[in-house]
């Protein structure tokens, strides 16, 4: 297993190009299962993520070819409704083939995922949304057995609560029920904007993208795009705490302001200075930040996947901050081991107290899932020291070239094995 080793105390300055969406590509990928014609999507990243989606579509019979920087997926010849255990329980996304499956070809069998590191995190919505365009869905066997024997039919879901994945699922599902549907509480994720815009340019009709009520209405069929995944908003805004952070100045480029607003007025709040530029934007900090209190929220919100990162950012931070974490029960882990580093956190049931301290030191630290895994390598740019950061798999499920990016702007960072 890989390792990473991070001297700190580098000011970071430069460029920063900015990644396709890891989360973003997931779902456009499942989408083309809803079509016989081919899609290219351009910008996915290359990550473990995006390899496990590319696994999970071609067992299902999906031929996926890369070719210029683009890749071209082909979901004419299905050879299997079925997502196995195997591959669902590597990636809860894994389940965004569920509702176009359904919806194509009136049948999907899709493992359930299991418990994952920062909470239960069911799949309620997204089973009883799908019964309520009418299918007949069954829990058995760890597997969510769904038929719609006569095709799905539109109806008005409204979700009790705010789900990204239900959202997406529901959406894709819709545009081959027949008739309208009306799914109201919809995430407002920029992630479901550009999977909108993908079924759209496919062919389906949908409206209200961006605002709390999607109305679809539905069409036969879809045919084949070509679309380019968005920027990566969380890998954007993980780059921007780093700027600020070490006390650097970095241009985050092929990316948008308007992505990560929450944080960056968090950011200008702390001291920070965030200026818009043309391909992007740039963060530069001066002095050290002040702390300021946080809580995580549905988007335009404070996204749960920053809330991590922004800790680390925080525990260096003039005075005290509340960082409070809405939704995910457990997502905290990244807590002991910033205090094995020096940190000053304490917990009080989903609110964590951070009191900035003068410096952090460097430590062997171990990741435990994906953001909490770059809120470590973030404190240990600011560390005194060595920092070593554990089973770091976890980073290459979401952040494309890392150590890349980072030694391209003048950390220090190498990666070894363990
Ligand atoms: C997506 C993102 C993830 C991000 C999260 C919240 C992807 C691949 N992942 O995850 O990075 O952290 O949004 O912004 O896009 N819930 C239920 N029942 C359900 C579904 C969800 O109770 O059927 C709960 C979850 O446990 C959680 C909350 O709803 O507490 C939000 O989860 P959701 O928005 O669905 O997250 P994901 O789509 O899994």
């Amino acid at each position: 297993m890989d390792q990473i080793r991070i001297t700190g105390g580098q000011r970071l300055s430069g460029r920063i190009p900015i990644s396709g969406s890891k989360n973003s590509g997931l779902a456009l990928m499942a989408a083309t299962l809803l079509t016989g014609e081919p899609v290219t999507l351009a910008n996915l990243p290359a990550l473990a993520d995006i390899a496990s989606m590319t696994a999970l579509l071609r067992q299902h019979g999906v031929e996926i070819k890369a070719r210029d920087g683009a890749t071209s997926l082909n979901a004419e010849k299905i050879i299997s409704t079925t997502a196995p255990y195997d591959i669902v329980r590597k990636m809860r996304a894994s389940v965004l083939v569920l509702g176009p499956l359904l919806a194509r070809f009136r049948e999907a069998t899709v493992s359930l995922p299991g418990g994952c590191a920062i909470g239960s995190r069911p799949v309620d919505l997204h089973i009883k949304g799908l019964q309520q365009l009418g299918a007949e869905i069954e829990v058995t066997g760890g597997y969510i057995r769904a038929k719609a024997p006569k095709g799905l039919k539109g109806a008005n879901v409204v979700f009790p609560k705010v789900s990204v994945g239900a959202t997406e699922n529901l959406v894709m599902a819709a545009t081959l029920a027949e008739g309208e549907t009306v799914l109201d509480n919809v995430a407002r994720e920029p992630e479901i904007a550009d999977l909108v815009a993908l079924l759209v340019a496919l062919g389906a009709r949908i409206k209200g993208a961006g605002t709390e009520t999607l109305r679809i209405e539905g069409v036969p069929q879809l045919h084949g795009a070509k679309y380019s995944v968005m920027a990566d908003r969380i890998e954007t805004g993980t780059f921007a705490i780093a700027a600020a952070i070490t006390g650097g100045s970095v241009s985050l480029d092929n990316t948008r302001l308007d992505l990560i607003d929450s944080l960056a007025e968090r950011l200008v709040e702390a001291g920070a200075v965030v200026t818009k530029e043309e391909n992007g934007f740039q963060v530069s900090a001066e002095r050290s930040l002040v702390g300021i209190d946080v809580m995580t929220e549905p988007f335009p919100g404070f996204p749960t996947d920053l809330q991590a990162q922004f800790m680390a950012l925080m525990t260096v931070a003039r005075g005290a901050s509340m960082l409070t974490e809405t939704i995910f029960e457990n997502r905290f882990m990244h807590v002991p081991e910033l205090r094995r580093m020096g940190a000053n956190i304490n917990l009080h049931g989903s609110s964590a107290m951070v009191r900035g301290v003068k410096r952090l030191t460097g430590a062997d630290v171990m990741a435990s899932d994906l953001r909490a895994s770059a809120s470590l390598v973030l404190a240990g740019l600011v560390a005194d020291g060595d920092t070593v950061v554990h089973r770091i798999y976890h980073l290459d499920r979401g952040y494309e070239r890392l150590e890349e990016k980072l030694v391209g702007v003048g950390a220090r960072i190498e990666r070894s094995r363990d």
